[in-house]
């Protein structure tokens, strides 16, 4: 099936690179949107259109999987509806938002508020863009579906289809769903953070999308989306750790909690990939490599608040120095997914998925290089504003 390029995005303008280490410096070239460009440009006046994503994204490569290949994903559903469907929760068996947070029907809800307040109050602002952070994160869960839905041969044809694919992809997002959920009352009634600038947030987000360059294959979706359920336990861990250091029991709990349903999601997606590693091993690694080689975006990589063009780099910088989610947990996960799907041992491969296994298996080192000589030039870091905080100054 021949490529397409969808271009009609493409502009050659160039902004600084995102600063999510060690990503940013290796990724492929990226195209910015009309709205991206500085206003009181000629081209900005010519191309702006309202409701534009603000943010860049690259050029598409779509549908790049042949027809054979769907017809694969379709003799694969008997299997998901009797090996991943067992790692969603029944509804009746899953915690609640509510269980975490005051009850607005007791008596006792002010003082359990005050309770909540009293304790958030101890969590420093640096925590809190982080908290604030993975929560526009999870609040863009209405993206995340879509792009589930952008998957040849596996997506949900009707919206209520009853394909085990389909059920998958719209229980994990209902699942999904409390995480934002949570992590948004829980704020909100927290009182430390600017709900406004941090809905507007939220409003761009989504409206924007995002950008992981999936080419509508589920060889390179289910790729992604275990390395992102691995990277979301791992930072929702280690807020976990932080809320616990400072004191807040309660976060802690609510922050673990999510993890372990992000661990759960991890254990289905990456048994997919091995269940493909096995049918279709070639196609597997060469998507592996692939989706390597253009760098794992992550999902909010396009947010913006109306005012900080670079706020996901800052967010990412913070992350990056609190130790909720480094450069070391990039070259990590990849390091557990080569061995969870035991990629170095692959046999009877083409010559371009030997290729293509080679590069997978040499690539954690090699970003660990980078990233230490990164580190090695590191400069003095900024202290900057963050809207979600009252516009409060906190170092990245
Ligand atoms: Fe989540
Ligand atoms: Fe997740």
């Amino acid at each position: 099936m021949a490529l397409k390029l969808n271009s009609f995005i493409s502009q050659s303008h160039q902004l600084p690179s995102l600063a999510f280490p060690p990503i940013a410096s290796l990724r492929s070239p990226k195209f910015y949107t009309a709205s991206t460009l500085k206003s009181g440009s000629k081209e900005v006046q010519n191309l702006k259109k309202p409701f534009m994503p603000r943010r860049e994204v690259h050029v598409q490569v779509t549908h790049s999987m042949p027809a054979h290949k769907i017809e694969i994903f379709k003799s694969l559903e008997d299997w998901v509806g009797q090996n991943i469907l067992v790692h969603l929760n029944p509804v009746e068996k899953c915690w609640q938002p509510q269980d975490f947070l005051p009850d607005p029907a007791s008596d006792g809800f002010e003082e359990q508020v005050k309770e909540l307040r009293e304790r958030a109050k101890e969590i420093p602002d640096d925590c809190l863009v982080v908290l604030v952070g993975d929560m526009i994160t999870e609040e863009a869960v209405p993206t995340y579906q879509t792009m589930l839905n952008t998957m040849d041969g596996v997506r949900d044809e009707t919206g209520a289809s009853l394909t085990p694919w389909a059920i998958w992809t719209r229980e994990w997002t209902a699942e999904e769903n409390r995480h934002g959920d949570l992590l948004n009352k829980y704020l909100y009634l927290s009182g430390r953070v600017d709900m406004r600038q941090i809905e507007k947030t939220i409003q761009y987000l989504i409206g924007s999308g995002m950008d992981p360059q999936m080419e509508n294959s589920p060889y390179h979706g289910f790729i992604y989306t275990s390395f992102q359920e691995r990277a979301t336990f791992i930072s929702h861990g280690n807020t976990a750790r932080l809320a616990k250091e400072h004191g807040d029991i309660k976060l802690a709990q609510i922050c673990g909690t999510i993890a372990s349903d992000e661990k759960r999601h991890e254990t289905a997606y990456t048994k997919t990939v091995e269940k493909l590693f096995e049918i279709d091993p070639d196609e597997t690694v060469m998507a592996f490599a692939d989706m390597m080689r253009k760098k794992i975006s992550m999902p909010a990589h396009l947010m913006y608040d109306g005012h900080d063009d670079n706020l996901f780099d800052h967010f990412s910088a913070v992350a990056q120095r609190l130790g909720v989610y480094t450069a070391k947990d990039y070259a990590d996960i990849l390091e557990f997914l080569v061995g969870r799907w035991k990629v170095d041992k692959l046999t009877g491969l083409s010559a371009e998925g030997q290729k293509a296994q080679d590069y997978v298996c040499r690539l954690p080192p090699r970003i660990r290089r980078l990233e230490e000589r990164a580190q090695v030039r590191a400069k003095e870091a900024a202290t900057i504003p963050f809207s979600w905080i009252f516009d409060r100054k906190v170092k990245l």
